[in-house]
């Protein structure tokens, strides 16, 4: 049986959820962390009747982190694909971001990446053999106003997952991001109207759902895309072309 891990996997409406239900449909073992203590009605039969498991833990605390995958080393073994989907985003203006949000953003969307990632890839290399997905955004290559530490920190997911990818191919592990368009979550709450309405924006003429998601990740955890590392893989139905 394969093993998936997903960080912010809880929320009902979210990418990493909806992710997991098609793992789990597949056959695949999926381990999800989240911050809530105790998992969601959903998140639980999808963690259980995949024979996985839920942790409570927030991916910017290095200390949980570390117990949380020393745990699942311990408990259930290796994992074979990495789903580094847990993100937030603020809408500050720039001149108005504090520090604290400034480093709370930073910390959730991309120091996360290196401490679950660091500890996974270890594994991986030991393997020679793993896939890391990492979440980042259209926002990573052309962000809109008001989402300057959002913007910045998917930014630099892309660059870092390049630098993963080379670094860790020659141990036969790919690692690609995802830079999902307007998927209908809850993380775009609070988000100014837009002068052009994105669908309006959008050739495939909707917006995203968790499943368009979902089917790209599938794609890149399989040996489908065995030839493929390195890449910010767009899902925003034509909006975003480069
Ligand atoms: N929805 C979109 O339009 C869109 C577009 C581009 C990229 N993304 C990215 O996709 C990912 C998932 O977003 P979503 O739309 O499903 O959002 P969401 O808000 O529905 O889900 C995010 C999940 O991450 C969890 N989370 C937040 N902080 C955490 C922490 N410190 N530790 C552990 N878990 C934490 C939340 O509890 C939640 O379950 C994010 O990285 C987001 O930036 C989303």
């Amino acid at each position: 049986m394969k093993t998936i891990l997903i960080t912010g996997g809880n929320s009902e409406r979210g990418i990493g959820l909806g992710t997991a239900k098609r793992f789990a449909e597949e056959g695949w073992r999926v381990i999800i962390l989240d911050l809530a203590k105790e998992p969601g009605d959903v998140c639980k039969k999808v963690v259980e009747n995949s024979n996985g498991a839920y942790y409570s833990c927030d991916v910017s605390n290095k200390a949980r982190v570390d117990s949380v995958i020393s745990d699942i080393f311990k408990k259930i073994g290796f994992v074979d694909v990495l789903f580094n989907n847990a993100g937030i985003l603020q809408w500050v203006p720039f001149v108005d971001v504090t520090e604290e949000q400034y480093d709370r953003e930073m910390n959730v969307n991309l120091k996360s990446m290196y401490l679950v990632g660091q500890p996974i890839a270890r594994k991986m290399m030991e393997e020679k053999r793993g896939v890391i997905i990492n979440s980042g955004s259209m926002g990573g290559k052309d962000g809109a106003a008001f989402q300057s530490v959002y913007a910045a920190s998917k930014g630099a997911v892309i660059q870092l997952t390049k630098i993963m990818a080379k670094e860790l191919g020659p141990y036969g592990i790919r690692v690609n991001s995802i830079c999902p368009g307007i998927i209908q979550t809850d993380i775009g709450a609070g988000a100014p109207d837009p002068v052009v309405p994105w669908i309006e924006r959008t050739p495939l003429g909707r917006l995203g759902d968790t499943d368009d998601v979902a089917g790209v990740v599938w794609f890149l955890a399989n040996e489908d895309s065995k030839y493929l590392t390195g890449q910010a893989i767009n899902i925003t139905g034509g909006m975003m072309t480069f």
